[in-house]
Formats: C-alpha cells, structure tokens, sequence
C-alpha cells in the first residue's frame, strides 16, 4: 500500500517542501533566500517574509513535480523545531491548516532528527542503510552534536557543542575573512587549492565528547586582526590557505571527537549529516577512517545535506506508521528538545 506524506521545511532560511511514496521521494523542491547573504548570518524577521512568500509556490511545485494531487496524500510532515520562531510558526501554521481541511494527520517533526532520518531515504541503486544501533555526527549551523541512535524514534546525544556549532564557526570565520553567507560552501570552495597546514589553529581542550568552537573563532579573529597590521593585504593574498587551514582545523576536532565516540561506545557504523555534512573534506576523512578503522560509513547525497523537505517527509512517514500524530493545538519549539 503507497503512503504519500507531504514535507514541509520552514525552520531557518530554507522553504522546502517534498512528496515522499513510502520510502521513495517524488519530488524535493527548494526555495533558498538570498536576501540575508550580505547580513553575515539569517535575519529571522526577513526569513520569515521570504517563507511566507514562497510557501504556497513551493508546495505547489512540488505537488506538480511528483504528479500526486492534494486528496491523494495521506499525512503533512512539518517541523516543528528547533529553529527561529517566526520561520517555523509560517511551515506549522501552513500545514495545520492545510491537515485540517484535508482531513488527514499532522505529523509533528524534530529537525535535528530528520537530518539523521536521511539514511533511510531508498533511491535507485542505494543497497546500504544503517542499522541499529549506529553513531552520527550531526552537524549544522546550528547544532552539533554526536547521536546514538537506537531506532527510528529513540536518539541519544552523546556529545554537543558547548557554544558555537560547527557550520557557526565556518560561517564566522568567513565573516572575519569577508566571505558573504553561509560561508561554509565557499570555504569548503578556496580551501580546494589551498596549503591546510599553513595556518595552524589551536584545537580546544574539552572533556567528554563535547565540543567548543567559540575559541577557534577568536583566534582566527586575533590572527587575521594581527596579520592585516603588517599586510593589509593578507587576507586577499592568503584566501586559499585560511580558507584551507580553518577548515581543516575544523574536521579534525569533529573527527577527533567521532573516532573517540566510536571507541567508547564499540560502534562502527558511523554517519554524518546536516549541513556541515556537505563538506569535501570532512567526506574525505570519514573515507578514510573507513579503511583505517573498519568503520562502515554513511554520507548522505549534497542534496539531503542542507536543510531539505525530503528529510521531514521520512522523518514524518515513521511518525505516520507508529501513529504518532500532533493535535491541532501543538505549537514550534525554538530549541533542541
Ligand atoms: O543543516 P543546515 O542547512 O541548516 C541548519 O539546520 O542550520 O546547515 C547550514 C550550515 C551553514 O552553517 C553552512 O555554512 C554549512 O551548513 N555548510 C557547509 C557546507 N555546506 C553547507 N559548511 C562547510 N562546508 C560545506 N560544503
Ligand atoms: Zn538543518
């Protein structure tokens, strides 16, 4: 029997909506906001014009996309959190009344757990899904956080972030560089033909499978501050090699954390996702952990990466076969819950 769910997607800068077949995605569309990139960081009042405008156009496209009309589905898939307010309230009010007059299921969901869900996603020619239990490294602009995830409803966070998150520290070390927003993408762009180990950063010292990125941010910030003093030019004429340097710093405190993570808890099945799980270098080394240490590794596709739809839809699909249904009375959650 085909259950069709509807995925909408408002928590921060992204409006996206999906239709989901079971497992199989029909369509996954996308409408991104250009209007923060000369802010340094998301506006939330400006986020939330922009999903309020492009809601209805994005739904519709992608109801037009997968060839399936509105009666056809079976459930809305929306999150309800953690993101910024006045962006989540434009999704959630938006499906609500969309359930209502359908008559169909609300389906409340956590975006830090649909980026994990991603894995499940079927597409041609994908043999591999994870197991249970298996490690992933959820990382956005956001959060970041090592989850132990026992079932496709029960997950543990076993690290976070301690102050910034790590696609934060990307976006304001591109900040301090003059890079526009997001500065993850570019970043993970100059740092292609740039020396890594030409800039050394220092790596924090945090207990557990924590993590701090606040200090790296000020230190890039002194360096910079310190090096444009004896060369106004510095940052122009060393773009490739900071951009290489920050970068790579960053993927060794995140796998630095995940290797011990592993260890402790004797899990070899290790995923990334969010954001931050786009970038080259970071897919490079958990690569080669894989051979190095035996793991079995899961990458999602660039397009499930960022935030998408097609992760709230099958986040909602398990929600849907396990009953679990909002009331028309929930209301958006601002922080991880
Ligand atoms: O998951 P996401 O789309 O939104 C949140 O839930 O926060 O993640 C956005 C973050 C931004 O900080 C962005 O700079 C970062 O992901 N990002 C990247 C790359 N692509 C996106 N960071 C590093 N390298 C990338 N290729
Ligand atoms: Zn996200």
């Amino acid at each position: 029997m085909d259950t069709l769910i509807l995925g909408v997607e408002s928590s921060c800068d992204d409006t996206s909506a999906a239709i989901l077949n079971n497992r199989k995605i029909l369509a996954n569309v996308t409408a991104n906001q250009e209007v923060h990139k000369n802010y340094g960081g998301v506006v939330p009042e400006l986020a939330s014009r922009a999903h309020q405008q492009n809601i209805i156009p994005v739904v519709d496209q992608a109801f037009h996309t997968a060839k399936v009309q509105k009666k056809d589905i079976n459930a809305i898939a929306v999150t309800f959190g953690p993101g910024l307010l006045g962006s989540l309230l434009v999704g959630a009010s938006f499906s609500k009344t969309l359930a209502m007059a359908l008559q169909i299921p609300l389906l409340e969901v956590n975006h830090m757990h649909a980026h994990i869900l991603v894995h499940f996603i079927e597409e041609k020619g994908k043999v591999k899904f994870p197991g249970f239990p298996f490690l992933c490294l959820t990382v956005s602009g956001g959060h970041t956080q090592i989850v132990l995830v026992k079932s496709h409803y029960d997950f543990e966070i076993i690290g976070q972030t301690i102050d910034d998150a790590a696609g934060e520290a990307f976006d304001k070390a591109a900040k301090i560089m003059g890079l526009p927003y997001p500065g993850g993408p570019l970043i993970d762009k100059y740092a292609q033909k740039g020396n890594p180990e030409k800039f050394p950063f220092p790596h924090p010292k945090i207990p557990d499978l924590d993590y701090s990125f606040s200090g790296l941010k000020t230190s890039i910030l002194y360096f910079i501050r310190d090096e444009l003093k004896k060369d106004k030019n510095f940052i122009k004429n060393n773009k490739y090699d900071l951009c290489a340097s920050i970068q790579y710093t960053i993927v060794e405190i995140l796998m630095n954390k995940l290797k011990k993570a592993s260890l402790q808890t004797g899990i070899k099945q290790i995923a990334i996702a969010g954001g931050v799980s786009a970038n080259s270098s970071l897919r490079k080394a958990l690569n080669e952990e894989e051979k190095k240490l035996g793991w079995q590794i899961f990458i999602p596709p660039f397009e499930y990466c960022t935030d998408n739809a097609a992760m709230i839809a099958i986040a909602g699909y398990y929600k849907y076969i396990g009953k679990d249904f909002a009331s028309q009375d929930a209301t958006p959650f601002t922080r991880y819950r």
